[in-house]
């Protein structure tokens, strides 16, 4: 299981030390959650961020892109030193254009779905993707609720890429915590985005390292 802190939830006047902290504490991947208050109720980050994490820290960088019109931006996220980009189904129609622009430019592509959205949707497009990423909030913020019916949508996600012998890996993103990572992990998660529980407890460090131990 690698575990991905998205800096959504950190503290990002010290963004510098914060990425430090959960390296530290044996974070495997920084997730960067891009919002454009058009897809997504909110205004988030964008290549210049990918860019500032890129400068302090080795670890692979994931940008989530919740975006429309998220191919005019692919190539600013690969230039700014993305190692992994994901896009999301509903906000794409040419989905299968950027997943290979993507792979073109050297970048691990990956899709994402919303709570609502069947994993029918990535049926097509699964063997061209590294990874599948599937939300268990509806995106938009830090801090909310995991929604218990992902966990079947995990097992299912997983079972599909098994039975046709793909290799695409499930991420999870939305609500997770020490409390349910285990459960999520077992339904099949291999890449798990924390924000809040990362960052928002006042030592990133320590709870990066309690989120990793509470999930085997
Ligand atoms: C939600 C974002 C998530 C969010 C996760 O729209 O995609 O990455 O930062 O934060 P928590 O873990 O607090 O739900
Ligand atoms: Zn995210």
């Amino acid at each position: 299981m690698i575990l991905a802190p998205s800096i959504l939830a950190s503290d990002l006047s010290r963004l510098g030390e914060e990425i430090r902290a959960v390296e530290r504490g044996g974070a495997g991947m920084i997730h960067v959650d891009v919002m454009d208050g058009h897809f997504v109720p909110n205004i988030s980050m964008g290549p210049l961020v990918v860019e500032a994490c890129r400068r302090v820290t080795k670890l692979p960088i994931d940008a989530h892109l919740m975006i429309a019109d998220a191919e005019k931006y692919l190539d600013a996220f690969v230039d700014a030193g993305a190692t992994s980009v994901s896009v999301h189904v509903e906000a794409l129609p040419h989905l299968q254009r950027a997943v290979a622009h993507l792979r073109t430019r050297g970048v691990s592509p990956g899709v994402a779905l919303n709570p609502s959205t069947p994993i029918a949707a990535l049926s097509e497009i699964l063997p061209e993707l590294d990874f599948v990423l599937v939300m268990s909030v509806n995106p938009g913020f830090s801090f909310q609720k995991f929604l218990p019916a992902s966990l079947d949508k995990l097992r299912r996600m997983r079972a599909e890429i098994r039975a046709r012998g793909l290799g695409a890996k499930v991420q999870v993103d939305g609500g997770i915590n020490a409390d349910n990572i285990k459960s999520i992990v077992e339904a099949g998660a291999e890449i798990v985005v924390a924000g809040a529980a990362s960052f928002g407890g006042g030592d990133p460090e320590r709870s990066t390292r309690g989120l990793i131990g509470a999930a085997s």
